[in-house]
């Protein structure tokens, strides 16, 4: 099976007062909790076998939220991040359960949705060594890591928040690596902030050759979510074209079912206690509906 990492650690401090008792991922983005986004995306890339990394005191809590996650198809594991180190930290924490092989880290608080994902993720798994990351074109590229490539999409050079990005290209916080992520994660030495930056992990196969960037098009929405006004913005996002469709972004429970992991009756059985928010009558929904795309 195919191998995840999603990091729902950090302390949210940039949410204060509404992160202080509950971590960011598990505040709402419209009618579902945040975490289940990037949930989804890593299912959309056929990932079942997941290692959720969060906080000592958050764990219990997505542990109630999304339990072994046999109810959607999946395996789904738990480990501590005890203090926020950086993303790299996510890797070597998640050695044991990688045992050499190949994954996608995806961050607690990155949203993607657009009909030609499944295409970047499909290009992302074929690369029988290396690693892929994503280029994705912003405003203010010197919030994030930032790739600037060349016409062929020969990666030149990576930045973390640089003062003067090199191109607006952001990396969004979705990679793919080989199974040697965890061992280039662990010489990784702490960056200015402090932290084991994914951006050193990168560089390690940017200067092997062996890293490609696949560009998400404008037909593509990458959202984080870090921010009251960047929440407040992908709240809005989602409520527009959930409401307009009639279909959810990134409804774990209809991944699941329309990737055959979970059968009709299994899907009634995850909507009984949900009817009430209209979460529950949509899942009913889909049993009755014929949707022509490629969910
Ligand atoms: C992290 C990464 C950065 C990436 C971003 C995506 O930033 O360090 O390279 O572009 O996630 O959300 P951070 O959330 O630590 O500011």
């Amino acid at each position: 099976m195919r191998k995840g990492i999603l990091l729902a650690g950090g302390t949210g401090s940039r949410l204060y007062p509404m992160t202080q008792v509950v971590c960011k991922q598990l505040l709402p983005i419209y009618d579902k909790p945040m975490i289940y986004y990037p949930l989804v995306t890593l299912m959309q890339a056929d990932i079942r076998d997941i290692l959720i990394i969060c906080t000592p005191h958050d764990l219990p809590l997505f542990h109630a939220l999304l339990g072994d996650g046999s109810h959607w198809g999946l395996k789904l594991q738990y480990a501590e991040q005890a203090s926020p180190k950086g993303l790299a930290q996510a890797l070597i924490i998640a050695e044991p359960f990688l045992a050499g092989e190949a994954c996608a880290l995806i961050l607690g608080d990155n949203l993607f949705y657009g009909q030609h994902l499944a295409a970047n993720l499909q290009y992302a798994w074929q690369a029988q060594a290396g690693a892929t990351v994503f280029g994705y074109h912003v405003a203010n590229p010197n919030a994030y890591g930032v790739v600037e490539f060349d016409g062929a999409g020969k990666v030149l050079s990576i930045e973390e928040k640089p003062q003067h990005p090199r191109s607006r290209y952001a990396m969004p916080g979705l990679y793919f690596f080989d199974g040697r992520a965890a061992a280039f994660a662990k010489t990784v030495l702490p960056s200015a902030r402090g932290e084991l930056e994914i951006v050193d992990v990168i560089t390690r196969y940017l200067a092997l050759g062996e890293l490609r960037v696949d560009i998400l098009g404008r037909g593509t929405a990458w959202l984080d979510t870090g921010t009251p006004d960047a929440m407040a913005e992908a709240t809005q996002f989602v409520a527009a074209i959930e409401k307009r469709q009639g279909l959810k972004i990134n409804c774990p429970e209809e991944t699941a079912f329309r990737s055959g992991w979970i059968n009709a009756q299994q899907l009634v059985e995850l909507a009984q206690p949900l009817l009430k928010s209209g979460y529950g009558e949509y899942l009913l929904g889909l049993l009755d509906k014929q949707v022509f795309d490629e969910m």
